[in-house]
Parts: C-alpha cells; structure tokens; sequence
C-alpha cells in the first residue's frame, strides 16, 4: 500500500523529504509457528525477494525459547534488521519453557533469547534505525472476558506482581510511554508495535462485543495518540487483516498469518497477502 501525503496531510515539501529519506519495513504477526510447521522457509524466500530494511515481528511466534531463538537466527539471514514483540502466546508458561512467570519471560529471559539469535526485543527497548524510531509493547487488557467465555491467558500467564490484567496494562503503558518519550527526543519519525490492539473500537464489524474486552485496550491507543511523531501503528492478535485510520489520522495495521484451519488455502498465498511491506 502506498500512502500519499493527502491522505497523512503532510505539506508536499515535507512529503518530497519524508519519501527521499523512507525506509522499507516488513511486518507480519501471529505466525503461531507451532500450529504451521514449514512456514519459516516460506517466509524466509518471501523476506528475501521484498528486501525490506527492518522486518518487524508484532507477536505470538512460538512457544519454547530455543525454538523462537532458532527462528530469529534463519529471518536474520534474511533480513538485517529483525525486530520482535512478544505476544500472549509468547508469554504462557507451559511445559515448553519451563520458566516460572510470564513477567521473568518478558523483561528477562525474552530479552536474552532475542538477542541471541542477532534480533531487537522490542519490549523494554526502542530500535532506531537512521531518523526512525521503533516502538513496542505487548499490550494486555482492561478485563479478561466474563464467563461463560474463558480466555487461555487467565490460566497461563502467570503475573506474581500482578492481582488484575488491568494492572499488567498499566505496566505496559508505562514501558511502551517511556520508550515514546525517549524516542520522541532522539527520532524524526516513529513507528509503534503492540501486540494487542490499541483501538478496539474500530473493530466493531469483526469482533462480537462479548470478545472486544479482550482483543486490547483504548487505553493503548490514548497513550499513542498523545504523540505526534508516531506515523504508523502495527498491532497482532486478531487474526484478521486490518487497516483503520485512527482518530489522530495514522494508520493502524494488523495483517497476521494465523491458524492453519483459518486460512484454507496455500500458505505460500497467505504469506505474499501478510507480509506487508510499507515505507514510513
Ligand atoms: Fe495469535
Ligand atoms: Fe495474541
């Protein structure tokens, strides 16, 4: 998609400058690789004929620390910059990472395992790149749904600072508006990645009202909207392809490859479709 300064009412001098100075940026979501085995090498060719700059990754890759480290490694190959947010999957604390609680996961052992592998963790860090900033928090919720809908996460996440997901967002909001406030100093232009959705209002034609409560937080885009020089929203979760723009003007992504019994068709198709490739 091609975005042109009427749409983002950017004056033409600015417009001539901001394209003479864009960067390539690829991102997906909601890989879920568990479910699709045999989709990192698609990805992998796909990555490497749209030769994007920064490749962003907006969560719910995989379960298991070793694997996610494996993977990050192969995109790496593929792309320079290779930057990741964890999703709630990402953040589940099962049999395959044996890691006590989801918080160690996301401010530690995440942390680490990104790194590792020669990828930014966007959770605790902006990634700047030239007069680019990138942003990123997982996100949470305002509630988890009421009964007689249960959500996975009130059982696998574990949060022993935390009594409520409406205390685990507070948390989220002020990591994501620290790196905002840093980056706002030191970038011309920033994006910002979560992996929940920061304007579920605008989901009303895809998501029953029963399950908006859990598909992110306003609270998330308030805090966005509060910036100026944040130029394009990238989200996950919902495992259907989304463009809005918000009520500050930017656009708010979300192209996710999902669930096998989601998509019915060659995965080769469903990766050319999701993996965006946008210029900011
Ligand atoms: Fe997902
Ligand atoms: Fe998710």
């Amino acid at each position: 998609m091609k975005i042109g300064s009427a749409d983002l009412c950017i004056p033409s001098a600015l417009w001539y400058e901001w394209v003479m100075s864009a960067l390539r940026v690829a991102f997906i979501s909601d890989l879920h690789l568990d479910h699709n085995p045999g989709l990192l090498p698609i990805l992998e060719a796909r990555l490497r004929e749209v030769r994007a700059q920064i490749f962003i990754m907006a969560g719910d890759m995989f379960s298991g620390m070793s694997r996610l480290e494996a993977a990050l490694k192969r995109l790496r190959q593929c792309c320079d910059h290779v930057l990741f947010i964890p999703g709630n999957h990402d953040l589940w604390v099962n049999e395959t990472n044996s890691i006590g609680d989801s918080r160690a996961i996301y401010d530690s052992v995440m942390l680490r395992t990104v790194h590792r592998a020669g990828a930014h963790y966007l959770g605790t860090a902006p990634f700047y790149f030239e007069n680019l900033a990138v942003c990123g928090a997982t996100g949470w919720y305002d509630d988890y749904p009421s009964p007689p809908i249960t959500t996975p996460d009130a059982k696998l996440c574990h949060w022993p600072d935390f009594e409520t997901p409406a205390q685990v967002l507070e948390w989220q909001l002020g990591l994501l508006e620290r790196q905002l406030t840093e980056a706002s100093e030191r970038a011309r232009k920033i994006v910002v990645v979560t992996h929940t959705v920061p304007y579920p209002s605008l989901l009303k034609k895809h998501v029953s009202e029963e399950l908006i409560a859990y598909m992110g937080s306003e609270r998330l885009g308030a805090l966005i909207d509060r910036f100026p020089k944040v130029v394009y929203a990238i989200s996950g979760h919902i495992h259907a392809r989304i463009l809005r723009r918000t009520k500050g003007g930017i656009p708010w992504e979300v192209s996710p490859f999902g669930y096998p019994k989601e998509l019915g068709e060659d995965p080769r198709e469903v990766i050319l479709r999701s993996l965006r490739l946008i210029e900011v």
